[in-house]
């Protein structure tokens, strides 16, 4: 089953004008020495950077992103961002469901696959992630908690065109940990069976599984050769485009 590996930056809340396109510019800029790169890129910056980075990358491999939405089209929902306005912008894909969010917005798998689906209906492609947290992964609960949250945050109605999962263990993200490649393909593996079992045998063999959370050059190799890590959704590493496209380069070394 040939899945295209997708590597995406998530950004983060980084970067001012200046920086963001600059990074923009360095990352379009390798890409395209690439010529015909095999696998996919995706940038998400913060919102403030969309318009500037549809810019910059006009013409270029490189799609963008966002990293959360609002679950409505548009109205009264003061400080929040629409899918549609995201796709006015120039975006192609949006982030929902992100650890931070979730911890930090208290958000749960039911509006988290609102939010997918909202995103689906103004046509962009949800990047759901899920994963657990240290306690949990101590307790023996990893695929416990990952089944939940598949089971309730991916839309009943998702396919493989509008959708990717990634699996980010959130006491991996931002700390230099990760799991090892034993754990990191049992979880993709485990996901892929509960992917099957809510949306088909079909469409989980086709949808892409990234993996995230610290990685980076030095072991990007090892994660992007297990059989069900479909790429990665890297954040601290994005921010350097010598360490993104870096982390690209591995794909094929395995
Ligand atoms: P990290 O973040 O690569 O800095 O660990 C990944 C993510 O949170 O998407």
């Amino acid at each position: 089953m040939s899945r295209k590996v997708l590597i995406a930056g998530n950004w983060k809340m980084n970067g001012l004008l200046e920086d963001g396109a600059a990074l923009a510019k360095e990352v379009a800029t390798e890409v395209k020495k690439l010529g015909k790169p095999e696998c996919e890129f995706l940038v998400c910056p913060p919102f403030t950077l969309l318009t500037t980075v549809k810019k910059v990358l006009r013409g270029s491999k490189v799609a963008l992103g966002a990293q959360d939405c609002h679950v409505a089209e548009k109205g009264a929902h003061t400080g929040d961002i629409s899918p549609v306005m995201l796709k006015d912008c120039g975006c192609s894909y949006v982030i929902v469901g992100h650890s931070e969010r979730r911890a930090d917005h208290k958000e749960s798998n039911e509006l988290i696959c609102r939010k997918a689906e909202a995103a689906h209906q103004a046509g962009l492609k949800a990047i759901i992630c899920i994963g657990e947290t240290e306690a949990e992964r101590d307790a023996g609960k990893t695929i416990e908690v990952c089944t939940k949250q598949i089971m309730g945050s991916v839309p009943q109605n998702a396919t493989a065109a509008n959708t990717v999962i990634a699996y980010e263990p959130v006491w991996a993200i931002g700390t230099g940990k990760t799991p090892t490649t034993a754990d990191v393909e049992e979880v993709h593996a485990a996901v892929r069976k509960v992917l099957a079992k809510k949306l088909g045998k079909g469409n989980a063999n086709k949808m892409r599984i990234l993996y995230g959370g610290s990685m980076k050059p030095a072991n990007a190799a090892a994660l992007l050769a297990l059989p069900d890590v479909d790429g990665g959704l890297i954040g601290g590493a994005s921010l350097k485009a010598a360490d993104f496209m870096a982390i690209a380069a591995s794909v094929n070394k395995k």
